[in-house]
């Protein structure tokens, strides 16, 4: 039995962000932002709204567009770095609830950015080995609430939104997750890291003080090794699998910057009809980047069921993966 990728759905937040918003918040300007990372606008949850709200969203479009009952899904594995509650309940349990679904394996995961594709792996582990039949992934953000407002380096890159997917099962190889890649190295955690709140650093009004509960970024350093490691990462699981990039439909890679996007495409010879591009209409939602541009295709015509995808993703941790997929919403 395959894993195959059976829908996809995605919520964007009411309340939009403009870089000429940022203009009158940050030394900043639209030209800069479009410039060094493509971004025109990002959307951004209500105060009321909670990561769990914009995933119940685009659970619910994904599970209606898998033809499957609430009650078929039998686990939900969410992506997030910014969960409802810090420790516990896990935000998939929360969403499990909203859905009106019980019983059921549900848990977080955290690999920033990557999250959508590590997700992916648990969800192909759990269907192959006859663990679970249907697995809803989630990938959903509140960036707006990890990110400090007054920081010009980060926060004009980032944005909230969710995306989602179920996960089920085909007997035929042309419907499957045909082949995916994580990985991670920890000695380049300071690249991307929230340093406070958590038990290193424990929530204290020194730690809200000094801002270490915010998202903090070595832009520079992360965007040389994203370029380096995906092109690596890409290349590799093509050549694992007696591919180019002429046997892939779509390139959808994780939408952090454009010029990231851009060069990696560049390096493995995509043409720009393949490559897949939501960044300047999003911004980088982390862990929901993924679904939501897979969602932007589909929705706007251009994904067809049998089309082949290639994911690839990068971020904090750091992590990195790729994936080859068929889309097999029918
Ligand atoms: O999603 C997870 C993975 N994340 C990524 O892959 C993100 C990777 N990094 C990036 O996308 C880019 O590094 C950034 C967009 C964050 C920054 O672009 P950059 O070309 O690497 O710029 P930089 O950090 O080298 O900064 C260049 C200059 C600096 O000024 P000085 O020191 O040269 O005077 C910054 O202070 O640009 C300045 N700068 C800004 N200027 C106007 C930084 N942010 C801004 C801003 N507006 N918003």
């Amino acid at each position: 039995m395959y894993a195959s990728f059976k829908s996809i759905g995605a919520y964007v937040p009411p309340k939009k962000l403009t870089n000429q918003d940022f203009e009158k918040m940050v030394d900043t300007t639209d030209e800069w932002i479009k410039q060094r990372t493509g971004i025109e606008v990002r959307y951004i949850a209500s105060e009321e709204q909670s990561t769990s709200d914009l995933a119940y969203e685009a659970a619910k479009i994904a599970i209606e567009r898998s033809g499957l009952k609430h009650s078929e899904i039998d686990a939900i594995v969410c992506a997030t770095i910014t969960p409802d509650f810090l420790c516990m309940p896990s935000t998939a349990c929360v969403i499990a609830d909203k859905l009106g679904i019980s019983h059921i394996t549900a848990f977080d995961i955290s690999a920033a950015c990557s999250g959508f594709v590590y997700a992916m792996n648990i969800a192909k582990a759990f269907v192959e080995s006859g663990i679970k039949k249907n697995v809803l992934i989630i990938g959903a953000e509140k960036m707006s609430s990890i990110v400090d407002y007054s920081d010009r380096t980060t926060s004009i890159l980032f944005g909230d939104g969710a995306g989602a997917a179920v996960i089920g099962t085909s007997d035929k190889k042309e419907e499957s997750i045909i082949d995916l890649h994580t990985s991670s190295d920890g000695a380049y955690q300071d690249f991307l890291i929230t340093p406070g709140c958590g038990s290193k650093n424990p929530c204290s009004q020194k730690v809200l003080d000094e801002g270490m509960h915010y998202l903090k970024m070595k832009g520079n350093e992360t965007f040389k090794l994203a370029v380096n490691t995906l092109t690596r990462d890409v290349k590799n699981i093509l050549e694992k699998n007696s591919m180019t990039s002429d046997d892939i439909d779509f390139f959808i890679p994780h939408q952090a910057n454009f010029r990231i996007i851009d060069a990696v495409a560049r390096k493995l010879n995509f043409p720009q009809e393949k490559v897949v591009l939501t960044v300047a209409k999003y911004g980088n939602t982390s862990a929901a980047s993924i679904p939501m541009a897979i969602n932007d295709w589909y929705e706007s015509g251009k994904l067809k069921t049998g089309d082949l995808m290639l994911l690839d993703t990068f971020g904090g941790g750091l992590t990195w993966g790729s994936a080859i997929v068929h889309f097999n919403q029918k």
